[in-house]
């Protein structure tokens, strides 16, 4: 019987408007929560960057991370707390520190998914270094660029192995758009993967623990139309699959929060881009989805926080390679992959715990998406990406999809 208070801690950087929503309906939400005979608060801080002992104790239970894809001395504090004081966090910083978006590729691959043809190529060009002419004097094969193009077939992608944010990102037509493609890559070093084109549904699912959220994705409109603003959209049998396949990718990678995008072709979903570990959360972005986000990322946070979830830092892959090996048919794996995935996110655990103890949290935050602390969080996000004459254009854009939620969805989860 005790009062105990979990800490949560925001680990952070150029994210402005969903902190202050999570924040903001943390606080509303005040909660006092019956756990084992205690009572458990949770409190909410952001992180500092700081030199630290690895001997110091860390004041937080779940830290929800967005640093550890680039920021280092983050990264470290985490991996360091992780390991020293039993810290949960999402993302797993190892996994996202060395799971390429070729490595996932190679895995999905392996776990009978559908992946477009993918081949890796060696750079144009290398940074320089001891003992690099050696190696290329030695070992590096001369090969013809315009062979394993027509080995894919066109149209095909180049694209970083470890990309994100569309950096490097090119459509290609035939050789000569290959070759030159590559003359302009410098030291990147890029898949070539064969287009799914055409196709006729692009959709991003993204997963925060075992919730999903189905967006349909227009690569070509502009930054503040990509997420069209469609909900239900999906035949049933498909947001299913959808969903299993994102709850198998992140279980298998260890991701509480990742994304990923599949194009549709003749009914079939092809998976192109789905180690994406730190997954875009800006209203700017996301609007009419910006809600469930802040949601889901409540629901997740407080679940881990107030049961004192321990962080499983094994991957455990022989378990899924076991089901990938065996003669049966791939719906009969996913469900294997599915049984596997639900268990390492406890899904009903979870789902209980929903039901139990964020009951209010619908009526709560469908007030808060109306106030005025919401309109400002959007307007604070508007004004650090637009030109000042298109400010209050585009906090009202932003602030109308948002309340076209409410109206739509507003009630239920
Ligand atoms: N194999 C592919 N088939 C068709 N379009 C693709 C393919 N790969 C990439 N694209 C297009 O390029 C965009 C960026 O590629 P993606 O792999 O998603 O990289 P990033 O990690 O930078 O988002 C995608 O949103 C899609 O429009
Ligand atoms: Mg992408």
């Amino acid at each position: 019987m005790a009062n105990i208070t979990r800490r949560i801690g925001l680990s952070l950087g150029a994210d402005i408007c969903w902190p202050i929503c999570y924040e903001a309906l943390m606080k509303q939400l005040d909660l006092k929560l019956s756990i084992g005979g205690d009572t458990i608060s949770i409190e909410v801080e952001r992180v500092y960057i700081e030199p630290f002992d690895l001997n110091q104790d860390c004041q937080y239970d779940v830290v929800i991370d967005r640093l550890t894809h680039w920021f280092q001395v983050s990264r470290e504090w985490i991996k360091k707390a992780i390991l020293v004081n039993d810290l949960y966090v999402y993302n797993n910083p190892w996994s996202i520190q060395s799971m390429e978006k070729h490595t996932s590729y190679a895995a999905l691959l392996r776990l009978g998914f559908q992946v477009p043809e993918t081949w890796m190529i060696p750079p144009k060009e290398y940074a320089a270094s001891a003992d690099l002419q050696s190696t290329l004097d030695k070992y590096a094969k001369l090969f013809d660029l315009g062979d394993v193009g027509d080995k894919i077939g066109y149209p095909l992608y180049m694209k970083p192995y470890d990309g994100g944010a569309w950096v490097g990102v090119t459509a290609i037509n035939n050789r000569e758009e290959l070759h030159d493609a590559y003359n302009k890559s410098g030291t990147r070093v890029m898949n070539l993967q064969k287009g799914v084109v055409p196709s006729d549904a692009f959709v991003r699912c993204v997963g925060l623990g075992p919730q999903f959220r189905f967006v349909n994705y227009d690569p070509g409109a502009a930054l503040h139309d990509r997420y069209q603003m469609d909900y239900d959209f999906l035949p049933a049998d498909q947001a299913q699959r959808l969903a299993d396949t994102t709850l198998v990718i992140n279980a298998f990678f260890g991701w509480d929060f990742n994304s990923c995008e599949g194009m549709r072709q003749h009914g079939n979903w092809h998976l192109i881009d789905f180690a994406n570990a730190c997954p875009d959360s800006q209203v700017t972005a996301l609007h009419y989805h910006f809600p469930w986000l802040i949601k889901a990322n409540l629901r997740w946070s407080i679940f881990c926080a107030a049961t004192d979830r321990k962080m499983n830092t094994d991957l455990d892959w022989h378990e899924y390679f076991a089901i990938a090996d065996q003669d049966i048919p791939f719906e009969e794996k996913l469900a294997g992959y599915v049984k596997l995935a639900r268990r390492r996110f406890d899904v009903d655990a979870f789902e209980d715990f929903c039901a139990t103890h964020l009951s209010e949290l619908d009526e709560v935050a469908y007030d808060f998406f109306a106030s005025e602390i919401m309109h400002d969080a959007i307007r604070q996000k508007v004004t650090s990406l637009f030109p000042v004459q298109e400010i209050d254009t585009f906090t009202e854009l932003f602030w109308n999809r948002v309340q076209e939620w409410r109206r739509i969805e507003g009630s239920g989860s």
